[in-house]
């Protein structure tokens, strides 16, 4: 059974607290932050994770979509993120370990996540210290997106690898995600399902995220 993360982009900011207690059935909380340069969207940053951390005990799962991330990574645990998730892109592979490094030393979970043109190659150097590796089924930037069937050879492979392995990472799959995409998603291997529009446009949240978790 996957884990589910409403990805709370998709949310009424207007009335925020209302909606994240509207999803916190689900497993995470996915809280996604554009920086206008690794991708053109600007989303949101510390002093709404902040806001976020002190009204609800769920999960957070912070996905940064940001230049050079080495430089927040720790900000964003200490702002109350549980799982920090940087892309592979975004950063040198020096920095990257660190940075996995330093949030584990804080007690903090750490992820990696990778492009739809990323090879799944890209994430290997950093496998054994994974708590998560997120594949993006969509270009990261913006929600509401068409889910690229592509990707799911990218996750079956990371998932063999998991096995083979014996790792604890979590597969989590972010974009396009809706029942009919995150069947395929399970079937191939994915563990976690981030879900915007199709969680927060639901007429019943609670029994939509229930649905999502018995796929
Ligand atoms: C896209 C973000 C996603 C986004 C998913 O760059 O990383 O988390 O919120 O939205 P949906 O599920 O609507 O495609
Ligand atoms: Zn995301």
């Amino acid at each position: 059974m996957p884990k589910v993360a409403p990805s709370i982009l998709a949310a009424n900011f207007t009335r925020l607290k209302e909606e994240i207690d509207s999803v916190q059935s689900a497993d995470y909380l996915h809280f996604d932050v554009m920086d206008g340069m690794f991708v053109d969207n600007i989303s949101f940053g510390f002093p709404v994770l902040g806001a976020v951390r002190k009204v609800t005990s769920m999960m957070l799962d912070v996905h940064l979509m940001v230049h050079s991330p080495m430089r927040y990574t720790k900000r964003f645990a200490e702002a109350g993120g549980d799982i920090i998730t940087f892309h592979v892109e975004a950063e040198t592979e020096d920095n990257t370990k660190k940075a996995i490094a330093e949030l584990h030393s804080i007690g903090k979970k750490a992820g990696l996540s990778i492009k739809p043109n990323t090879p799944a190659d890209a994430v290997l150097p950093f496998l054994d210290t994974l708590d998560l590796i997120l594949v993006m089924t969509v270009e990261p930037g913006y929600g509401g997106q068409k889910f690229m069937n592509d990707m799911l050879e990218k996750i079956a492979f990371l998932r063999g690898i998991k096995d083979n392995k014996n790792l604890k990472c979590e597969i989590e799959v972010d974009g396009g995600i809706n029942l009919e995409t995150a069947k395929k998603c399970v079937k191939a291997g994915a563990t976690v399902l981030v879900a915007g529009e199709d969680i927060f446009g639901a007429a019943d949240r609670a029994s939509h995220i229930t649905k999502l978790q018995s796929l």
